[in-house]
This record gives structure tokens, C-alpha cells and sequence, in this order.
């Protein structure tokens, strides 16, 4: 198959890009490069360096590459930015994907697989873990525009039997993951270990998210290509794991002995939130392969390997 990945420079989807590779595909990448780096593309892969919310540009792609699926991940991922610029984030995230799905439409593309999300879209959940029955309560821009183009996909879907798959991530960790993105904390607590610094956790730390390595989430959107038509899914462990636990584990793997410092819990955040994956098991075969343990540990040697190859080089 000929995929287009956009935001295939950025963390999750050059992982996604490297599998469909790896499956056999033939791959693109469209992305603007604002939170992405170049050397995440892989490098078989065609490289456009486009913004989406160019819809020009965006149509000069499809039209060239024609691609038989678009994996579509470009997106202004920072709930923090979201709510300080909610238009950019509705420029990016809404009219950006209104862009890529109406020129997927025009040019025939057979399939879009979308990704929301699961951590941003439901709110502070009356219940857990949750499933995709639960009501939709955004309580930032970002979840605003995450969710609205779920519905601009279902619009094309009726009026045009367009078929796509929506997957609702959890918090994707994993080499190349971005500390601003929401499995941040990850990356930011490893980086401040690796300086021999204390990682601060905001709150009492028992705050609960779901982790999952990105493999795993790959093989959700390798799996996504052939099932899941019109259909929208959580990706998730269905088990949440508190900020106090993360900071044990990578303290562990650091050999730091040190109790973390606490700060006052940021305002707006979700206390606690896990999502139930069991429609992306049913439709998709899909369940969480790696364990939490082995996920932090791969994400662990990376960072200790790009710190080591950083100071070597300055
Ligand atoms: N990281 C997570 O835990 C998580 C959780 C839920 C959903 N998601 C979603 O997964 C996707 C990937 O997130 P990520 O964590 O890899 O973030 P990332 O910032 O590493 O990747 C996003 C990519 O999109 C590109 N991009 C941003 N705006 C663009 C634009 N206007 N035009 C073209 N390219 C643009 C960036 O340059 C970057 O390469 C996003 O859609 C995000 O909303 C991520």
C-alpha cells in the first residue's frame, strides 16, 4: 500500500512510519517540522515538508504521492499552548485536518485513520476505566479540536461513504517522545535524572494516566489498515499508573536514592484517567503487549544513549 503519514517527523508517527516500512508499505511523510526533526523520518520514506493548514499545499501532496491511505498524526499537541492560543490550536488541529480529510476525499484515498484522543477528550471521568460510551466533556482547546474532527470524518462517511478509523491514544511513551506531549512526564523526569538533578512532581503524585509504550500503538495503526472502518476506539491499557510510580521505577533504573521534590498540583488537570480498549480488541485484535516496566526501561537507554552521544559531541 502507498501511505502518507503527517506528523510522521514527530514522535509517535516516524514509529508508526518505520512499521508500515517494515510491513512492507510505501511510505510518505508530510510534516512542517514545528515540533518534528527531519532525522525522525525514515529514510526510505518520501519527505514533504508542508503545513497543514496549507490546503493547497496539502492537495499538491495527495495529488503526488496518491496514497491509498493517510495515517494522519500532524497536530498541535500541547494541551498547555492549547488553552494560551486556542485559534492556532483550532487552526492546526481543525482546519488542518478539514484540509487533509476533504483532500483525501477529492483524490480518492481509501482510507484515513485519525488519532484523538483518549486522554483529553472525556474530561475527569465519572468512571473507569473509561470506555467510548462515556460522554465527552473536553476540559481544553486541544480536546475541543481533537474531538471536532471525529465528527468532520463521520460527516464524510454519510454524505460520502468515506471510510476511516478514529484510535483514541492513551499516553504514548517511547524513544523520541516529546516532553511537552501527554505522556511528557516520562521524558522529563528521565532528562532531570540523567543530570543527577530531583524531578518535581506538581500534586501528591497519585495522579493516574495510562502508559503505553509506542510499539504497541503502532501495531494499533497497522492493525487499523485493514479493520475498525468507521468506527472509533480507545487505545489503552485499562490500567492507570500514578506519577508517584513513574518517578520509583526511573529513579530505579537511574540508581537515584533521593525523594522527589512536590509542588502545588497544576490547575486543570485530570485526577485520574484510564481508558477500557476492549471495541479495539474486539475489532481490531489489538491489547497492550509491552509491560510498563520494560517500556520505561527501553525509553530509559534511550535517553541515557542520546545524553551520552550529546556530551560526547559538545
Ligand atoms: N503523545 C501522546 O501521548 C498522545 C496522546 C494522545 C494523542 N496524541 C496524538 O498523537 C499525534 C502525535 O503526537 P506526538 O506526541 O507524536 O507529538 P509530536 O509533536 O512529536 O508530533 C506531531 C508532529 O506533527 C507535526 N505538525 C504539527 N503541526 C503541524 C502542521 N500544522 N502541519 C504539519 N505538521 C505539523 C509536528 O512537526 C510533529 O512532527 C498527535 O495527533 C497527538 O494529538 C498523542
Amino acid at each position: 500500500m502507498r501511505i502518507l503519514v503527517t506528523g510522521g517527523a514527530g514522535f509517535i508517527a516516524s514509529h508508526v512510519a518505520d512499521g508500515f516500512i517494515a510491513e512492507g508499505h510505501e511510505v510518505a511523510v508530510l510534516d512542517n517540522l514545528s515540533t518534528g526533526f527531519r532525522e525522525n523520518v525514515p529514510e526510505m520514506a518520501v519527505f514533504f515538508e508542508v503545513d497543514i493548514r496549507d490546503a493547497q499545499a496539502v492537495d499538491r501532496v495527495v495529488s503526488a504521492f496518491r496514497p491509498d491511505v493517510i495515517d494522519h498524526h500532524a497536530a498541535q499537541m500541547d494541551v498547555r499552548k492549547s488553552l494560551l492560543d486556542p485559534v492556532f490550536d483550532a487552526q492546526s488541529n481543525i482546519v488542518g485536518s478539514i484540509n487533509v480529510i476533504s483532500s483525501a476525499h477529492k483524490h480518492g484515498v481509501k482510507k484515513l485513520i485519525y488519532i484523538s484522543t483518549g486522554g483529553a477528550v472525556y474530561g475527569e471521568p465519572s468512571n473507569l476505566p473509561v470506555s467510548e460510551q462515556h460522554p465527552i466533556h473536553p476540559e481544553c482547546a486541544y480536546g475541543i479540536s481533537k474531538h471536532t474532527v471525529e465528527h468532520y470524518l463521520e460527516l464524510y462517511r454519510l454524505l460520502y461513504g468515506f471510510r476511516y478509523t478514529v484510535l483514541r491514544y492513551p499516553n504514548v511513551f517511547g524513544p523520541r517522545q516529546n516532553p511537552h506531549g501527554e505522556a511528557g512526564v516520562i521524558a522529563i523526569f528521565a532528562g532531570v535524572l540523567l543530570e543527577g538533578r530531583t524531578p518535581t512532581i506538581y500534586g501528591d503524585g497519585e495522579q493516574l494516566r495510562d502508559y503505553v509504550y509506542v510499539s504497541d500503538v503502532v501495531r494499533a495503526n497497522i492493525l487499523a489498515l485493514e479493520a475498525g472502518d468507521g468506527e472509533i476506539m480507545n487505545i489503552g491499557s485499562g490500567a492507570g499508573t500514578s506519577v508517584n510510580t513513574l518517578f520509583k521505577e526511573l529513579a530505579q533504573l537511574a540508581d537515584f536514592r533521593d525523594p522527589a521534590n512536590y509542588a502545588p498540583p497544576r490547575t486543570g488537570e485530570i485526577q485520574a484517567i484510564y481508558l477500557d480498549a476492549a471495541r479495539a480488541a474486539s475489532i481490531l485484535g489489538w491489547k497492550t503487549e509491552v509491560r510498563l516496566a520494560d517500556g520505561l526501561r527501553k525509553t530509559w537507554d534511550w535517553c541515557r544513549a542520546v545524553r551520552e552521544k550529546t556530551l560526547a559531541s559538545a
